[in-house]
């Protein structure tokens, strides 16, 4: 993207002017040729990325698993054994590692036996969002679902409403194997009850199933629990499971409402007061982005001036905050040996009003823009800047809802620009996170002091901690194949100004490199059904790296990916 005269004398004029945050300090950054560095620290590794945190999640919600994923085995539009193919083809183009089903606050009225066999036998039921759901799609379409993706289910279990019997049993019909099952009684081996039943229903092979949600949101839809109730249920819900392999399943419990670290603080206070922590892999940590409640309230996917979207992105760096405070609630220490109960973010998005909806029949659907990507790149790097908290995390939802990769209905078929920056960002899966250092003139935020967000899921905190934006923020990593490879994502969220910046590898040359970008010139640039591919990623304008550093300049409101070639 070319970059005008007058944006770079611009640029120049706001780095002798303003502010910028290195670390803690605050300090006035001098004008230079350059206005933003990035020191990359090969030796200061954080840990392994784990591929798990680019997940994703579908709910019985609106128009996401009828018509989304689900249309249905006599359908006209293209799909596999009724999984629309768009669905299908999207989620592997983005590798997607988990897909978690089927709620949210769906999963606690939910019942799976009511979803298993003939379709036309099975009952309709009213399910927590619609007065009624067909049940068409069930265990065995959900499971289907991930093997047509090559991704692995991730299932919040029915705390609310179910007693713990059925969640052994629901663990039981997945993960038992078809074969006899020897008996450790002088009885002869036998078949599995439920896993007769699993394959009578189409599929002989065990589901495999090792990631549980053990309820969902268990302080407000799940149940209205106070944490000591929840660690109580969790407790007696987990204490005896049938197991089927020698790696445990990955419970997960129930973390805040957004940013409530007294719940997490008590909950695993109360959790811990009993020494058994079978199986506890993760706490569950919901959190989306809304503005402040006069944009919740107006708040429009489309609809937004250019103090909305700063606000908005400001807020969405608490993410930052929610991770590092729920790390340290849950009593986590920095020795390396002391297991880590790590943090599973399986529901995280910018959540608007209903503007945008793409009909009343699909709920909580909202078109999604630039704004979007930037708050995804941004929320992806503070995940990979913390790969050693974060195991999972899966964005609210895949599709037709809140903040979504693709939109669809009936025919009708777009991936959205928040889909590009998962693509963008895969050569991070699996690598080693390294830090570095961003150092570039922070934004204020014009809306800081607008009143603390109202509603669920959201940042409660002081307005002083959404006062400024980060300038540039990104994260760094190591290739697992190649030591010689660093990928560098970078997002610049300001509007008109492109910076230029210094990226420098410490202890190491930079020989070439090569990137995409992310960047429209309006922030509202959107994918609709008739324009698909306004919004797409192109190739970086690159230069020539000088003396083993290299200066790259960032477009406005870009997310960029630089993959970094070392001498
Ligand atoms: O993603 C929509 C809803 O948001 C989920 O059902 C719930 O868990 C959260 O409140």
């Amino acid at each position: 993207m070319k970059i005008s005269r007058r944006a770079a004398l611009k640029s120049s004029a706001l780095a002798a002017t303003a502010i910028a945050l290195r670390g803690s300090h605050l300090f006035s950054q001098a004008s230079t040729a350059v206005d933003a560095h990035i020191d990359i620290l090969p030796g200061e590794p954080i840990g392994t990325i784990s591929p798990e945190i680019y997940s994703h999640f579908i709910e019985h919600l609106g128009g996401v698993i009828y018509d989304g994923v689900w249309v249905g085995l006599n359908s006209k539009i293209a799909n596999t054994n009724g999984i629309r193919q768009t669905f299908i083809d999207t989620m592997k183009a983005v590798q997607a590692p988990v897909l978690r089903w089927p709620g949210g606050c769906f999963a606690d009225s939910y019942d799976w036996r009511d979803g298993l066999g003939a379709a036309t036998k099975r009952p309709a039921r009213a399910g927590f969002w619609e007065q009624q759901d067909s049940n068409a799609y069930g265990l065995h379409e959900f499971m289907h679902t991930c093997r047509a993706i090559g991704c692995k289910p991730y299932l919040a279990a029915n705390m609310r409403s179910l007693p713990a019997r059925d969640f052994y049993q629901e663990i039981e019909y997945c993960n038992a194997p078809a074969r006899n099952v020897p008996s450790n009684s002088a009885a002869p081996a036998m078949p599995n009850a439920l896993a007769a039943q699993r394959a009578a229903n189409g599929d002989p092979e065990p589901f495999n199933v090792d990631l549980w949600g053990v309820g969902n949101e268990s302080w407000g839809c799940g149940g209205n629990l106070v944490p000591e109730e929840y660690a109580a249920m969790f407790r007696r819900f987990t204490a005896w499971t049938p197991s089927y392999s020698s790696a445990p399943l990955r419970f997960v419990a129930v973390g805040p409402n957004g940013d409530d670290v007294d719940w997490t603080r008590r909950l695993f206070k109360s959790l811990f007061s009993n020494s058994e922590r079978r199986h506890l892999f993760g706490l569950s940590v919901h959190y989306y982005t809304s503005g402040s409640p006069k944009e919740f309230a107006a708040g429009d996917a489309l609809a937004f001036s250019n103090d909305d979207f700063y606000d908005l992105l400001t807020r969405a760096s608490i993410m930052e905050r929610v991770v590092t405070d729920h790390w340290a609630a849950i009593g986590n220490t920095a020795e390396p040996d002391q297991p880590k109960v790590k943090l599973v973010v399986d529901e995280w998005g910018a959540w608007y009003g209903k503007g945008t909806s793409l009909g009343p029949n699909y709920n909580l659907s909202q078109q999604s823009t630039m704004r979007d990507a930037l708050l995804t790149g941004i929320t992806l790097d503070i995940f990979q800047r913390h790969a050693e908290k974060v195991a999972v995390a899966n964005v609210a939802q895949s599709i037709n809802c809140i903040h979504s990769l693709m939109l669809a209905q009936e025919d009708n078929f777009t991936v959205t620009p928040t889909f590009h920056v998962f693509q963008m960002y895969l050569p991070h899966r699996g690598a080693q996170a390294i830090r570095a250092e961003f150092s570039a003139p922070a934004i204020r935020n014009p809306l800081a002091n607008a009143p603390i967000p109202v509603g669920g899921n959201s940042y409660t905190g002081s307005l002083e901690a959404v006062k400024l934006l980060a300038g540039l923020s990104g994260s760094a990593s190591i290739s697992p194949t190649n030591p010689k490879l660093v990928t560098l994502t970078v997002v610049n969220p300001h509007i008109e100004l492109p910076v230029t910046t210094e990226i420098n590898v410490s202890g190491a040359t930079i020989s070439s490199y090569t990137g995409r970008v992310l960047a429209e010139p309006d922030i509202h640039a959107h994918n609709d059904f008739a324009h698909p591919n306004a919004v797409r990623p192109n190739a970086a304008a690159t230069t020539t790296p000088a003396a083993g550093r290299l200066t790259h300049t960032f477009p406005p409101a870009s997310v960029t990916t630089l993959q970094l070639t070392l001498a």
